[in-house]
C-alpha cells in the first residue's frame, strides 16, 4: 500500500508562532553514530501568536532522549510525540518564559540525505536550510523564530566551528556564540581535520575580521582565487550598498558532498568545494566564474537572508532573488557588464523560461508547496532577480539605493514579506507598485508583441502583451512590463536614443516623430525605421517583433545596445536552424558574413564575440520549434545544428584560423576576465575549426594545453573528431582529482553520438569511481546525458528515459534532494510526439508507483505528470 500523498501547505495559511526564543544553548558531543545533542531553549510565549498556546517543536529522526521544562523532566504523558515533532500543549506549560531542555541522539554517519548533521569524508558538517535543523534536534524549525545561539562542539577532531564569534576552547572541545539573532536555517557546525587558508579584512569603519577558508589537508593551495573574490566582496558591499560585515571572524568550509552550490549560514558558509577550489590547472575559467559569482552571493546573504530573513519559505525570492540580483551587478563590476548580461539571460531562457513553460511553472512567490526543497528554482532565483532589475529600471538607481538603504533600517533582525519588501519601495519612491506586485504572485512568461507602420513622418507601434495560462492560472492580469527601446535607421544612424516605455495595460499606442528625429540627427528622412526593442532585456518576456532579415543584419551591425546586438545574431541563427529543420534551406551567406565583421571587429571584447559565435542550444532549438508549432525531433535538431557549424566553419575558416592564432594569452595564466575572455573565443575557434579541419589542431592544444580550460577544449573537440585516446590520457592523468574527475565523466557522455550516449553514461556508472553518492559525481553522469546530450537522452527507443528513471529512483532512497532536482529533465516532456510522450509518461508513472517515494521525487513527478 501506499502512504496517502503528502498535504500541500498554503501561504495563506501562514499563522505567527504561539512562543518565540529568546536564547539557545547547544552542546554537540559528536560521535559519527550516536552523537548526543543537548539543547537548552528560552521560550516566551508570543504576543503576536495565533495560535492555540501549544508548544510546539520540529524533529525528525533525532532520537529523544529525555526532556524537562524548567527542571521538572517529562514523561511521555506530557507530550505528544509523532514522526514530525514534538508537541506539549498549553496546559503543560508554564505562563510567559520557560526554559525547555533536551538530549537527544543522532547517527550523522546514516545521513545520505546530507540535510541536518551529516560526514563527508571524515568531516562533520551541517545543511540546515530549509527544514534540516529539525533533523538535529527539537525545535520551531521556521524562519520567523530568530534567536541568539552559543555553541560548545565536543569532539577529539582538532577543528571545531560554529556561528559567530569563538568564545573559548581547550582540547577537545570549542564554544561559539553568535550575537546576532536568527532563525534554525542558518545554523551551521563543522568538525575535522582541516586547514585554513587565512587573510584578514579591514572593514570600512575599522574593525579587524580575520578571513578563513577551511579545507581538507592538501587542498591549501587552491583558496587563493576564493579569498581574493570574497575580500572584493566585502569591499564592494560596503561601497556599493553601505553594507559593512558584523563578526569577528568569517570562514568558510569546503566540503566534497553537498547538494546544492553553497550556503550562507552566518559567519560560517559551506561550500560545495567545486566551488571553492581552482588552481590554473585543475579548473577553468569558467569555473573561475562560478567562485567569484557564489563567494560573492553567499556573503551578500549576510545582510540579504541573514540580517533581514523571511518570515515563512513562501518568501523565499525576498533573500535569494534579492542576492541573486545583487551578485550580478558585482560580476558585471568585476567584468565585462554586456557579457554578464548576455550570460544570464541565456540562463535564464535556458533554465526559467523553460520551467515557466512547462508544468512545473509557479510564481516568484510561489502559493502553495508540498516539500519546500523543491522550490529552490530558476524562477525564485533568477526570475526573482529579473523583478528587482525592472524594479531597479523602473525608480532609477538613486531611487533603488534610496529604498535599499531604508529597508535595511527599517527591517534589521526582522523575518520579512515580499509586502514589507514593497512597501519600502513605494514609500521611498512615492509609486504605487500593486500593480507590479503581479511579477509575484502570476506565473508564465508574458509574451509581448509590437507592430508598427509608418504614415507620413510618424512612425505608429502597438504593444500588447499576453499572459499564458498556467498550471492552476487560467486567467491573468496584464503585469508592469519595462520595455527600453531605440530607433535605428537602415544605415545605423540612431534616431531614438534608449528610451523607457512601461507597457501596463494589455496594450500601448506609441507615435514617434521620425521627421522631427532624423531632422535632430541630421540625416535625411530614412526609408524605414528599425526598432531596436527590450534593449538590455529589460524585462523577462518573450518578444515577438516582425523584424525582417534586413533589419536584424542591421541591428548585428549597429546596435549600439550590445544586448540587442547580440540578440539580432541570435535571432537569425534560431530563424535560420528552424528554416533548416522544416525545408532542409542552406543557410544563407548574409550572416556569415555579418559574423565575419563582428569576429574580426578588435574594439570589441573577444567574449562577446565569442558569443555571437555560439549557437542556440539543442534545447532552445528545440523550444523555438515548438514555439513555432512544429513537433521537435531531436535528432534532426542535433542534425542541423551540426550543419550550420560546420557551414559557418567553412564559410569563416579563415577567419577562424586568423582569431585561434590572434587569441593566444600568452603562457602565464590569470583567470581575469581579459584573459579568460580571449581564451573563449579561442576555444570556440578551435571547436568550429576542428569540424572541418581535422584533429591536428586540437591534437596539438591539448598536448600543449597548460591549464584545464585549454585541456577541456581541446579534450571535447578531439571527442567530437572522434579520437579514442583522448579519455584515456585523461584519466590516468587526473583520476586522483575528484573535481577534475566529474569533468571526465561529463564531457564523454555530452560529446558522444547520440546513439551512443545512453551506452557511453551506462558505462561510466560501472566505472570504480563512479561514486553515486557523491551530487557532484552523480549529476555530471546523468546530467552529462539529460542536459548535455539531449538528443541522446531522447533517443526514440526509450534507453535514456529508462536509465534517468532508474537512476532517480535508487538516488531517492538516499537523497531525495538530488534525486527531485534531477527528475526535471522530464519537465519538457509535452513538447515531443506521441511515441515520446507515451515512453515518459510510463517512467514517470513507474516511479509515482515506487515503494517508499520521497515527498520531494513524488511531489516532482505528479506536477510533471500533471492530469
Ligand atoms: N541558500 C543557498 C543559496 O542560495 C542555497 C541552498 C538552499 C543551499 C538549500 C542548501 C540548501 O545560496
Ligand atoms: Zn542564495
Amino acid at each position: 500500500m501506499k502512504d496517502a500523498a503528502p498535504q500541500p501547505i498554503h501561504l495563506a495559511d501562514y499563522r505567527p508562532p504561539s512562543y518565540l526564543v529568546e536564547e539557545v544553548r547547544l552542546t554537540f558531543r559528536l560521535q559519527p553514530k550516536g552523537t548526543r545533542v543537548l539543547s537548552t531553549i528560552r521560550f516566551r510565549a508570543n504576543p503576536e501568536g495565533l495560535e492555540d498556546g501549544n508548544l510546539h517543536l520540529d524533529g525528525e529522526g533525532v532520537r529523544l532522549i529525555s526532556c524537562s521544562i524548567d527542571g521538572a523532566p517529562l514523561t511521555a504523558f506530557d507530550y505528544l510525540l509523532t514522526a514530525e515533532g514534538l508537541t506539549v500543549p498549553a496546559a503543560r506549560l508554564p505562563e510567559g518564559a520557560f526554559t525547555w531542555e533536551a538530549e537527544v541522539e543522532i547517527d550523522p554517519e546514516e545521513n545520505t540525505a546530507l540535510e541536518g548533521l551529516y560526514t563527508s569524508n571524515g568531516m562533520f558538517c551541517t545543511q540546515c536550510e530549509a527544514e534540516g535543523f529539525r533533523k538535529i534536534t527539537f525545535y520551531p524549525d521556521r524562519p520567523d523564530v530568530m534567536a541568539r545561539f552559543t555553541v560548545r562542539i565536543e569532539s577529539d577532531l582538532p577543528v571545531l566551528l560554529s556561528n559567530g564569534n569563538p568564545v573559548a576552547s581547550g582540547a577537545g572541545w570549542a564554544e561559539w556564540h553568535d550575537p546576532w539573532p536568527k532563525p534554525a536555517y542558518l545554523f551551521a557546525l563543522v568538525a575535522g581535520e582541516l586547514v585554513a587558508h587565512s587573510d584578514r579584512f579591514t572593514t570600512m569603519s575599522g574593525r579587524e575580521v580575520a578571513l578563513n577558508i577551511w579545507v581538507r589537508p592538501g587542498d591549501e593551495g587552491k583558496c587563493a582565487y576564493a579569498m581574493d573574490a570574497l575580500k572584493r566582496s566585502m569591499r564592494w558591499d560596503e561601497e556599493v550598498y553601505g553594507r559593512e560585515y558584523d563578526l569577528d571572524v568569517f570562514n568558510i568550509v569546503a566540503v566534497d558532498d553537498f547538494n546544492m552550490g553553497a550556503m550562507e549560514n552566518k559567519g560560517l558558509n559551506i561550500f560545495n568545494s567545486k566551488f571553492v577550489l581552482a588552481t590554473p590547472e585543475t579548473a577553468t575559467d569558467r569555473d573561475y566564474d562560478f567562485i567569484e559569482g557564489i563567494v560573492a552571493h553567499e556573503y551578500f546573504h549576510n545582510w540579504t537572508g541573514n540580517r533581514i530573513t523571511c518570515r515563512d519559505w513562501f518568501q523565499l525570492c525576498l533573500k535569494e532573488g534579492l542576492t541573486v540580483f545583487r551578485d550580478q551587478q558585482f560580476s558585471a563590476d568585476m567584468r565585462s557588464a554586456p557579457v554578464k548580461r548576455i550570460e544570464e539571460v541565456l540562463q535564464l531562457r535556458a533554465r526559467q523560461f523553460r520551467e515557466d513553460a512547462g508544468p512545473l511553472a509557479h510564481n516568484v512567490r510561489p502559493d502553495s508547496y508540498v516539500e519546500i526543497n523543491n522550490f529552490y528554482t530558476a524562477t525564485v532565483y533568477e526570475k526573482g532577480a529579473e523583478v528587482i532589475g525592472m524594479l531597479h529600471r523602473l525608480v532609477g538607481a538613486d531611487g533603488y539605493r534610496a529604498a535599499l538603504d531604508a529597508y535595511f533600517s527599517r527591517h534589521d533582525g526582522q523575518a520579512c514579506t515580499i509586502e514589507d519588501w514593497l512597501a519600502v519601495f513605494e514609500d521611498v519612491t512615492g509609486r504605487d507598485l500593486s500593480q507590479f506586485k503581479r511579477w509575484y504572485t502570476q506565473a508564465g512568461t508574458p509574451r509581448v508583441s509590437a507592430r508598427w507602420a509608418r504614415t507620413g513622418g510618424t512612425l505608429k507601434m502597438t504593444l500588447t502583451q499576453e499572459l499564458p495560462a498556467t498550471p492552476g492560472q487560467p486567467l491573468k492580469e496584464p503585469a508592469v512590463i519595462p520595455v527600453a527601446l531605440g530607433l535605428l535607421a537602415p544605415d545605423g544612424t540612431e534616431l531614438l536614443p534608449e528610451t523607457l516605455v512601461v507597457l501596463d495595460g494589455r496594450e500601448a499606442e506609441l507615435d514617434f516623430d521620425i521627421a522631427g528625429m532624423a531632422e535632430r540627427a541630421g540625416v535625411a528622412m530614412p526609408e524605414r525605421v528599425i526598432p531596436s526593442l527590450l534593449r538590455g532585456f529589460s524585462a523577462p518576456v518573450i518578444l515577438d517583433a516582425p523584424l525582417s532579415r534586413a533589419d536584424r543584419l542591421v541591428l548585428l551591425a549597429h546596435d549600439p545596445d550590445p544586448f540587442n546586438r547580440w540578440e539580432a545574431g541570435r535571432s537569425l541563427m534560431r530563424e535560420t536552424l528552424l528554416a533548416m529543420l522544416t525545408d532542409g534551406a542552406a543557410p544563407d551567406a548574409a550572416l556569415f558574413e555579418a559574423l565575419a565583421t563582428l569576429l574580426t571587429t578588435d574594439t570589441l571584447d573577444p567574449a562577446y564575440r565569442a558569443l555571437a559565435l555560439a549557437l542556440p542550444s539543442e534545447d532552445d532549438i528545440a523550444q523555438a520549434a515548438h514555439d513555432a508549432g512544429m513537433v521537435p525531433d531531436p535528432t534532426a535538431i542535433h542534425g542541423v545544428r551540426r550543419a550550420l557549424q560546420t557551414a559557418m566553419a567553412e564559410a569563416l575558416r579563415p577567419v577562424l584560423a586568423a582569431l585561434h592564432d590572434a587569441m593566444d594569452p600568452g603562457p602565464v595564466y590569470s583567470p581575469d576576465a581579459e584573459q579568460a575572455a580571449k581564451r573563449s573565443l579561442r576555444n570556440a575557434a578551435l571547436m568550429l575549426l576542428a569540424r572541418v579541419e581535422g584533429p591536428e589542431r586540437a591534437q596539438a592544444r591539448y598536448d600543449a594545453a597548460t591549464n584545464m580550460t585549454d585541456e577541456m577544449a581541446a579534450f571535447a573537440a578531439l571527442l567530437e573528431a572522434g579520437d579514442t585516446q583522448v579519455a584515456a590520457r585523461f584519466h590516468d592523468r587526473w583520476k586522483g582529482d575528484r573535481l577534475v574527475m566529474d569533468k571526465w565523466f561529463m564531457v564523454q557522455i555530452a560529446h558522444a553520438e547520440p546513439e551512443q550516449a545512453v551506452a557511453v553514461a551506462q558505462r561510466l556508472t560501472d566505472h570504480p569511481l563512479f561514486d553515486w553518492k557523491n551530487p557532484n559525481r552523480f549529476r555530471s553522469v546523468i546530467g552529462g546525458l539529460t542536459a548535455g546530450n539531449p538528443a541522446g537522452f531522447h533517443d526514440p527507443t526509450g534507453a535514456g528515459y529508462r536509465f534517468l528513471a532508474d537512476w532517480l529512483l535508487k538516488v531517492d532512497a538516499k537523497n531525495p534532494q538530488t534525486a527531485a532536482r534531477m527528475s526535471t529533465a522530464y519537465e519538457t516532456w509535452r513538447r515531443y510526439d506521441a511515441d515520446r510522450q507515451e515512453l515518459i509518461a510510463g517512467e514517470l508513472d513507474r516511479i509515482a508507483a515506487a515503494e517508499g517515494l520521497s515527498r520531494d521525487l513524488g511531489e516532482m513527478v505528479s506536477r510533471i505528470r500533471g492530469s
